[in-house]
C-alpha cells in the first residue's frame, strides 16, 4: 500500500506568514496600524525564553511591533496584574500574551483573567472559551486553528466525519474538539481515564494527538487512511546516544497505514507562531471596528 502522504506545516505556515505579513502592511499604509504583540516573561524558564525569542523574530518578519516585559520569578500576582493592566490600556498593544508556565506559586487563571479578552491572543479567556463553545467571533486558541489549517489542506471531508482528540487539556484538546464540532465531525474527546483507546482510535477518520505521550499512538490502532495530526512534542533518548523529537504517534509504522499525517518536528509545531501572529493582526482591526483582512479570513485560510 502507498505510504501517507506528508501534511507540510512548514510550507503551509510560511504560505500563511506571507499573508500576515500581506495584511499587515495593508494596514499600515491604508490605516497607518502597526499591530502589535505584547509578550510577559515571568521568571527564567529556558524553554520559555526561546519561545518568546521566536515570537519577537516572528513578528519582526511580518514588520509587527513587539513588546517584551520580563519579571522576576519571585515578582508576585500583584506586579504581574499590574502589567496586565498597563498593557490592557496601551493603545499599541494589540496582543497580550502571558508566556506559561508561570512560577508555581501564581495562578495562572487570576492572569489570564485579567487579560482584556479582546486582547487575548492566546484565547485563554474565559470569554473567548465561551465565544468559541458557543459559536460567536472571539479569538481561537493558537495550536488548535493551526490544527484545523494543516486539516483543511488535505483533502479529508470534515463534516460527518468521526474524529477522535488525544487529550484534554485547555491550550489544544477541548479547543480542538470546539472546532470539529463546528466543523460538522462526530467528535470523540479521549483522555488518560478513557477505557480501550486503541478501539476508539480504530473508528476514527481523523486523529488529533495531544496527549503528551511519546509514540502511544500505534499503527493497529489507526484505520486504514486515517488523516492523522500529532500535536505531540517530546524528546526520548535514543539508544545511540543524544535525544531526539517523536511526536505522540509511532511514526514510521502509522505511516503505512494513514492516509496523510504530520511529521514531528514540521507538522503542527511552525503553525502555531503563525496563527499568534494572524490572531494578532484581528484583534487589531476588530478592536477598531475594522473588517477582518481578506487574506486572513476563515474562507481564505479555511479555519
Ligand atoms: N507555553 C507553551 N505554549 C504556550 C502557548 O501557546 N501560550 C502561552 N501563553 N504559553 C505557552
Amino acid at each position: 500500500m502507498a505510504e501517507a502522504a506528508i501534511i507540510d506545516g512548514r510550507a503551509i505556515a510560511t504560505g500563511l506568514r506571507e499573508r500576515i505579513a500581506e495584511a499587515a502592511a495593508r494596514l499600515r499604509e491604508e490605516h497607518g496600524i502597526i499591530p502589535g504583540l505584547a509578550a510577559v516573561l515571568v521568571g527564567d524558564d529556558p524553554a520559555s525564553q526561546i519561545y518568546v525569542r521566536s515570537k519577537a523574530r516572528a513578528c519582526a518578519a511580518a514588520r509587527l511591533a513587539s513588546f517584551e516585559h520580563r519579571l522576576t520569578a519571585d515578582a508576585g500576582l500583584a506586579a504581574i496584574l499590574d502589567l496586565v493592566t498597563q498593557l490592557n490600556g496601551d493603545d499599541r498593544v494589540d496582543g497580550i500574551l502571558v508566556q506559561l508556565p508561570l512560577p508555581s506559586d501564581i495562578d495562572p487563571r487570576a492572569v489570564i483573567a485579567a487579560i482584556d479578552p479582546d486582547k487575548d491572543v492566546d484565547g485563554f479567556h474565559p470569554v473567548n472559551v465561551g465565544r468559541l463553545w458557543s459559536g460567536e467571533p472571539g479569538l481561537v486558541p493558537c495550536t488548535p486553528q493551526g490544527v484545523m489549517m494543516l486539516l483543511r489542506s488535505t483533502d479529508v471531508r470534515l463534516q460527518g466525519a468521526e474524529a477522535v482528540v488525544l487529550g484534554r487539556s485547555a491550550v489544544v484538546g477541548r479547543p480542538v474538539a470546539a472546532l470539529l464540532l463546528a466543523a460538522d465531525c462526530t467528535v470523540t474527546l479521549v483522555h488518560s481515564k478513557s477505557r480501550d483507546l486503541r478501539a476508539i482510535c480504530r473508528r476514527a477518520d481523523i486523529i488529533v494527538a495531544a496527549i503528551g505521550r511519546p509514540q502511544m499512538v500505534k499503527a493497529d490502532w489507526l484505520k486504514p487512511e486515517v488523516t492523522v495530526i500529532d500535536v505531540g512534542i517530546n524528546r526520548i533518548v535514543i539508544p545511540e546516544g543524544g535525544v531526539r523529537l517523536v511526536g505522540d504517534v509511532d511514526f514510521a509504522a502509522a505511516r503505512r497505514v494513514a492516509g496523510a499525517i504530520t511529521p514531528v518536528p514540521g507538522g503542527v509545531g511552525p503553525m502555531t507562531i503563525a496563527c499568534l501572529l494572524r490572531n494578532t493582526l484581528l484583534a487589531a482591526c476588530r478592536r477598531r471596528g475594522l473588517p477582518d483582512p481578506a487574506v486572513l479570513s476563515a474562507d481564505v485560510i479555511k479555519v
